[in-house]
């Protein structure tokens, strides 16, 4: 272990703080994490950890999260400029017009997305928890904002499981996910005949489309690592590839292309989370308390649902 990864833990003991990691996060920001996971499972943990500080390593959105679910909690953020574009694409602005413009529907939020936006929304899901969620939906009626790529693989889902709804979704999505083509999965493919394609729901319908398997971050490595399979082509943010790597180091990973990077998740830096913990980088997050309490209703709607 190196000497900063040493002074991390020690710094993070004595002035008891969690860390949380997305799993985009570089491996050796994953091996000082109290814990890593999707973000339906760090929104679990957020709620779940003893300590009164949280740094939160991945996006802003994430660090939201924690501080909506604990209000009492002192919330760091790892990278004062990590956010998620597809969180910023909408505002509440606008899906209070576009509820006006569907009356009726019961709106669902990726919790990709504000916590201003949660405020006017009905319930939060994440990629792990979004098909489960709507199907139990009594509404027929869905806008499904903003991740239009994600909206349309849980449509599928519910189809495939006989249950109808009807469906409305704005423009949005993952500007990262959303990059991938069916040419890159073609490419891929011929390069890799004998890898299992493993890929996550923000990639457009045709690339979803050619999957042996599709799910969230963990879902993909859970995937990955039990299966019999040897070779795998990884359609999500390349960490997991390189991280699965490390897992299973008798099987080979390949990232589907070498611009499946997330630039906010990367630009948390093992220096960033040790000036965080020392109080000299970072953000702390703070949320007006009506957002807060709007805003937790969504979330605790998941959680409810999701559970
Ligand atoms: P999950 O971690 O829920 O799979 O979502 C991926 C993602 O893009 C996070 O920003
Ligand atoms: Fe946002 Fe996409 Fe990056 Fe996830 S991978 S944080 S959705 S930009």
């Amino acid at each position: 272990m190196k000497h900063l990864q040493e002074e991390i833990l020690r710094l993070k003991k004595e002035k008891d703080i969690c860390i949380l990691a997305h799993s985009y996060q570089a491996h050796e920001i994953l091996e000082v994490a109290d814990f890593v996971g999707d973000s339906y499972q760090l929104s679990v943990k957020a709620t779940e950890a003893p300590q009164k500080t949280v740094l939160m390593c991945g996006v802003k959105f994430m660090a939201e999260t924690v501080k909506i679910l604990s209000p009492e909690k002192t919330v760091l953020l790892s990278h004062p400029d990590a956010g998620c574009p597809m969180a910023e694409q909408l505002d509440a602005e606008t899906v209070l017009q576009l509820k006006e413009q569907y009356p009726g529907c019961t709106v669902v939020a990726y919790i990709n997305t504000t916590a201003e936006l949660k405020t006017v929304c009905d319930v939060c899901v994440t990629s792990s928890s979004a098909v489960e969620i709507v199907k139990k939906l009594p509404n027929d009626k869905i806008l499904f904002i903003p991740d239009i790529n994600l909206g349309n693989y849980v449509k599928a889902q519910c189809l495939a499981a006989g249950i109808e709804k009807q469906f409305i979704f704005v423009h949005g999505g993952c500007p990262t996910h959303a990059k991938m083509t069916a040419k890159d999965v073609e490419k891929a493919k011929a390069a890799y005949p004998n890898a299992l394609f493993l890929v996550h729901p923000e990639c457009r319908p045709e690339v979803v489309s050619q999957a042996d398997f599709v799910g969230s971050t963990s879902a993909i490595m859970q995937y990955a690592k039990k299966s019999d399979a040897k070779e795998f082509i990884i359609g999500t943010e390349n960490s997991i590839a390189e991280h699965l790597q490390y897992d299973c180091p008798d099987k080979l990973f390949y990232v589907l292309s070498k611009d499946l990077v997330c630039h906010n998740m990367k630009l948390t830096t093992l220096p960033d989370v040790y000036n965080c913990l020392r109080g000299i980088s970072g953000e702390e997050i703070t949320l007006e308390p009506e957002v807060i309490t709007s805003a937790r209703r969504c979330i605790d709607e998941m959680l409810r649902l999701g559970g």
